[in-house]
């Protein structure tokens, strides 16, 4: 596709797959999410210079609170790092950071740091990057219902994208570890969404590194 094709666009990613990547190659989980992380910076950059004007990022569910708390307490620390690290270079791309979720549950360092790079980058006109932190679709839509009093579809659907920080519908959903369900990401948002599975193109768990290459060198 031609990078006026993605111009505009909103897309999102279930960045899945993480631990079996891992796994295939005998390393920890955690070696699955610190990669994982490490994509999310290329993608970042690769995304805003495509034109793309927003993408939302499925970091860590609400579900995910029932997995081993070291394995919690590693993707908090990553989700901390990386913004701790890539806050001024996303500034300089003039790239909006925003966190989307639940935010009363988050340790306080890393809420911290999830206000301190909002702020940070709250000028920036470029790409928004939307981060979901203890999100759940169902637990924003149910919450955008609380805020009303007399209710209306029209203003179910703004309190919909008011909880979900206004970036409209998805144009575009990856899931890199090849499911083929929306696991409570963006229900609303993704009605109309065209899905794309990383396995699907062929491009199975093992050829990712190549996936680099190839997007690295256009
Ligand atoms: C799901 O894959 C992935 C996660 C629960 C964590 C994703 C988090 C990061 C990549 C790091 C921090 C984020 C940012 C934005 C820097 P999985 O572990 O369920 O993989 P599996 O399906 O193979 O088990």
């Amino acid at each position: 596709m031609q990078s006026e094709s993605f111009s505009g666009l909103h897309a999102a990613i279930i960045m899945d797959g993480n631990g079996r990547w891992a796994t295939q190659r005998g390393l920890s989980r955690f070696a699955g999410h610190r990669a994982g992380a490490a994509a999310v910076e290329r993608v970042v950059e690769r995304a805003s210079n495509l034109g793309i004007a927003s993408l939302t990022l499925y970091a860590f569910s609400s579900d995910n609170w029932n997995r081993p708390m070291p394995e919690v307490q590693g993707i908090f620390w990553l989700l901390r790092a990386y913004l701790r690290m890539q806050m001024e270079s996303l500034r300089r791309r003039g790239v909006r950071l925003q966190v989307i979720g639940r935010r009363d549950r988050l340790p306080a360092l890393v809420l911290r740091e999830i206000e301190l790079a909002e702020a940070r980058t709250a000028e920036c006109n470029g790409m928004c990057l939307r981060v979901a932190v203890d999100y759940s679709s169902r637990y924003a839509i149910a919450q955008s219902f609380g805020r009303l009093s007399s209710v209306s579809h029209r203003l179910v659907e703004e309190q919909i994208h008011a909880v979900n920080l206004q970036a409209g519908a998805i144009d575009l959903l990856i899931r890199t570890g090849g499911e083929k369900r929306l696991s409570d990401f963006l229900l609303w948002e993704a009605a109309y969404a065209e899905l794309v599975s990383w396995i699907a193109c062929g491009l199975t768990s093992t050829s990712r590194p190549s996936m680099r290459r190839s997007a690295n060198s256009q």
